[in-house]
């Protein structure tokens, strides 16, 4: 299966440096781009999905309970990924970084502590890539367009237009 990762320019690398909102980029300095449209891959990530996410993201996508809420150790139960969650809010490579690297990497906090793994050596970036295809796959299209815009505006280096957004933070509500 082809995936498409394009390697970020010297211009883009600079505005990083310059922006914490797209700090993603920088973690692998590689824009990983989601395929919610080619079935085939959705098809193996809605499997792979079920074999390693569904167990704390549940099995139809709708998160723990309580999700927005630290527990006594100050971790947070996993969010849904359906359109209740906010994975939605977040460009295609920030989540593609945060299922590789786990949270504390891409947000470049050590001490952060989450029981959300890192998946590097557990998926190739293939099957990241398609069992995040599968996730927006499900999306309604209110959340699609919302969030190609975010992509769209990552690319750009600009937040979305007339909207309050924070990548970083919003992985953090
Ligand atoms: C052991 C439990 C667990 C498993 C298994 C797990 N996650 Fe998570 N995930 C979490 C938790 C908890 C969070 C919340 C992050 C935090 O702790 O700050 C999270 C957050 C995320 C986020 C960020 C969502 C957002 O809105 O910010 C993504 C994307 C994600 N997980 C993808 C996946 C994928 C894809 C898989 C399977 C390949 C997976 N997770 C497997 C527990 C898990």
């Amino acid at each position: 299966m082809k995936i498409r990762q394009t390697p970020v320019g010297i211009a883009i690398g600079l505005a990083i440096v310059a922006s914490p909102l797209i700090a993603s980029i920088g973690t692998d300095g590689v824009q990983t781009i989601l395929q919610a449209d080619d079935l085939t891959v959705v098809a193996h990530g809605e499997k792979i999905y079920q074999e390693q996410c569904a167990a704390c993201h549940g099995v139809q996508l709708e998160g723990q309970p309580n999700w927005r809420q630290r527990d006594g150790q100050g971790l947070l139960p996993a969010p849904p990924h359906d359109a209740s969650g906010h994975t939605w809010h977040h460009a295609d490579d920030l989540l593609f970084e945060i299922t590789k690297y786990g949270p504390s990497v891409v947000i470049g906090d050590a001490d952060y502590r989450s029981t959300m793994p890192a998946f590097a050596n557990i998926l190739s970036d293939e099957d990241i890539v398609a069992v995040l295809s599968f996730i927006k796959n499900s999306w309604p299209d209110n959340e699609r367009q919302w969030q190609e815009e975010v992509n769209g505006n990552q690319i750009d280096s600009q937040l979305p237009k007339n909207r309050e957004s924070n990548l970083l933070d919003r992985l953090l509500k």
